[in-house]
């Protein structure tokens, strides 16, 4: 018996990857892809750069691994040092972990800590339906994504959760579009009551829904009144930007957007763009010097490495230094434009949304009643299939509309894609859900 891997895609053989380069991928065989998707929203700076493969070998030539608790490393230092000031929280420290999960995780135990060293005993943390934030207990606890939770829920149950800012099925249809963001924050403020104020340590969130909900922009008055009932209760606002991060919606941090300021936030996938497993859990100074007076119980035999470091800080020099933040803002509006021109009118597109370079296509059975596709139509599953055929590689995600049903193509590009690559990417999804769904829609570009 020979050993073997544990696939992720059970039931379908894939292809072999044999490189990338920028937005492109290539199988064993020859075939390129491009790839829209970064593979899970993942790669900001693209594929094959031979800089941040150098910056890595360089450190783990000097010294790969020391335990965090033993040394500080020049890399983990700098990278502190540089990310600092792009952060959107005050006096900002960075714990640097393993990904996107085992950063939730860390500042889930933050905020806990945080409440317990000034002596109050809070543990409710809030977050919202649809949400999703990891798949280890606790990140899965906090989120609020049935189909996920379902075989794990005797494990679950701490977490309360809230409304979300879903404005195409908007959980407030009575005043929409008119005062949702004060509804959200009515919503909020009943929970925190109900779990009772002095319980409630945080308020976990995305700024701009990632793919769970598929990119959805909250409206502008969400967050002021969201920030502002977390204040009231003394509740630590978590911003998880794990998707939204590093310049993915045209901005360094989704937070920028609305010039929220959280307590705690966290941050994966585009920080090292792939080229490493690097998450990180930022503190306020305030939170920082609070816990570390009392003392933080917590730890991985992986946080605070070295060669993640380094490769976070070649992957941050080069989002710098080439303009990619601003390249997500540009590229993404012409995505958008692009992906309303050629899609809009389709009967079976209910909705198209994102900011910078990540949107969103929610497929629906009906456009007048939003009514999904039945799961057992896998829509999404097959026009993504049916756009890998054309060499488009997309993400796709499903149960948006009732926790089951509902359909999502969702794109996230590495932020260096060209226009003519986007327009590749807008025409072979065209084509795909045109295939997928059998109609042909009149009109077009
Ligand atoms: C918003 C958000 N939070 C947390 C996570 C979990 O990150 P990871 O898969 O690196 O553990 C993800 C992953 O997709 C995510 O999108």
């Amino acid at each position: 018996m020979t050993g073997a891997v544990f696939s992720r895609a059970a039931g379908r053989d894939l292809p072999v990857v044999a490189g990338g380069r920028g937005t492109e991928l290539f199988d064993t065989s020859g075939r390129r892809y491009l790839d829209a998707a970064g593979g899970a929203i993942v790669v900001g700076i693209g594929h094959g750069s031979a800089e941040v493969a150098d910056a890595i070998a360089t450190q783990a030539r000097e010294v790969a691994y020391v335990h965090g608790s033993a040394f500080k490393s020049t890399a983990l230092e700098g990278y502190a040092e540089m990310l600092g000031p792009l952060l959107p929280v005050d006096d900002p420290y960075i714990y640097p972990v393993s990904g996107g999960s085992e950063a939730v995780e860390t500042a889930l135990k933050l905020a806990r800590a945080y409440h317990l060293a000034r002596g109050e005993d809070r543990s409710v943390v809030i977050g919202r339906t649809g949400a999703y934030h990891g798949n280890t207990r606790g990140a899965l606890s906090v989120s609020g994504r049935d189909g996920l939770r379902a075989p794990y829920l005797p494990w679950l149950g701490t977490a309360a959760h809230t409304t979300s800012p879903y404005e195409y099925r908007c959980p407030f249809p009575d005043s929409h579009p008119y005062g949702c963001g004060a509804r959200h924050a009515q919503a909020l403020e009943q929970e925190i009551v109900a779990q009772g104020p002095h319980n409630v340590a945080a308020f976990i969130a995305e700024p701009i829904a990632g793919a769970a909900l598929g990119a959805c922009v909250p409206p502008d008055d969400y967050w002021p009144a969201m920030t502002a009932v977390c204040r009231r209760y003394g509740v630590l606002v978590i911003a998880d930007e794990v998707m939204t991060g590093f310049g993915r919606t045209g901005r360094w941090f989704g937070c920028d957007h609305w010039g929220v300021r959280p307590d705690l936030l966290v941050a994966a996938k585009g920080a090292a763009s792939g080229y490493w497993p690097l998450g990180l859990a930022v503190t306020s100074g305030e939170v920082h010097d609070t816990v570390q007076r009392a003392g933080f119980v917590h730890g991985f035999t992986y946080s605070h490495h070295a060669v993640g470091a380094a490769a976070g800080l070649a992957v941050l020099k080069i989002l710098s230094r080439d303009g990619l933040v601003d390249a997500s803002a540009r590229r993404g509006e012409q995505l958008g434009a692009e992906l309303r021109a050629e899609l809009a009118d389709h009967p079976h597109v209910g909705d198209i949304r994102g900011r910078g370079l990540l949107w969103a296509v929610e497929l629906v059975a009906d456009r007048e009643t939003k009514v999904p596709f039945a799961r057992n139509e896998r829509m999404a599953e097959r026009i993504a299939a049916a756009a890998k055929d054309r060499g488009v590689l997309l993400y796709h995600s499903t149960g948006c509309a009732n926790g089951s049903e509902g359909d999502l193509l969702v794109f996230g590009p590495p932020l260096v894609i060209s226009p003519a690559e986007v327009t590749e990417v807008v025409t072979g999804t065209a084509a795909a859900i045109r295939e997928v769904s059998r109609v042909r829609p009149s009109g077009g570009r």
